[in-house]
C-alpha cells in the first residue's frame, strides 16, 4: 500500500487529526492534511465530501477522518459509494474493519478516543490487508446496494 495518507477533520477531530499528521509523518508517511486548520466550527459533511473527493481523485488510497464522535463524518463519507468508512474505538475494529471490510477510511472521535488508541488503530489501519475470498463477496455487495 502507498505511504500517502489523507487526513481529514472537523473542530471537533481537529487536535487529535494534528497529532496523527505528526506521527504519521515521523513514521515515513506522505500526509495529505485536507484541513480543517483551524480550531473554528466547520461542517462535517464538507469535510468528508474533501475526503470523498481526495480517493476518488486517486490522490490517496485510504484516508483518516475525525469528528467529535466520529459517528456524524461516518454517516456522511458513506454516502458516497465507493468509501467504506469504518468508525473503531480499538485494535480489534481496527484490524477487522481492514480484514473483513476492506475499509479505505478509518474514523476516529476525537472526543472519545485517546491519542495513543489513535495512533495503534492508524497504525494497524495502514498494515493491514484484506483477507477477500467470501468478504470480497460481501463487499461487492456493498456496492449494489441501490
Ligand atoms: C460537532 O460539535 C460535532 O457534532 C461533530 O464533531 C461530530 O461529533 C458529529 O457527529
Amino acid at each position: 500500500m502507498s505511504k500517502k495518507i489523507a487526513l481529514a477533520s472537523d473542530h471537533g477531530g481537529f487536535e487529535l487529526k494534528n497529532l496523527l499528521a505528526e506521527k504519521l509523518k515521523k513514521d515515513g508517511y506522505e500526509v495529505l492534511d485536507m484541513g480543517t486548520h483551524t480550531p473554528d466550527s466547520v461542517d462535517y459533511p464538507d469535510i468528508a465530501a474533501l475526503m470523498a473527493d481526495a480517493i476518488k481523485t486517486a490522490q490517496a488510497e485510504r484516508g483518516i477522518l475525525l469528528c467529535g464522535t466520529g459517528i456524524g463524518i461516518s454517516i456522511a463519507a458513506n454516502r458516497f459509494p465507493f468509501i467504506r468508512a469504518a468508525l473503531v474505538h480499538d485494535a480489534f475494529g481496527a484490524r477487522l474493519c481492514r480484514q473483513h471490510n476492506n475499509a479505505n477510511v478509518l474514523v476516529l472521535g476525537g472526543r472519545t478516543t485517546g491519542v495513543e488508541v489513535a495512533y495503534e488503530c492508524a497504525e494497524i489501519f495502514l498494515n493491514t490487508d484484506f483477507l477477500g475470498d467470501r468478504h470480497a463477496r460481501r463487499v461487492e455487495k456493498l456496492s449494489h446496494m441501490c
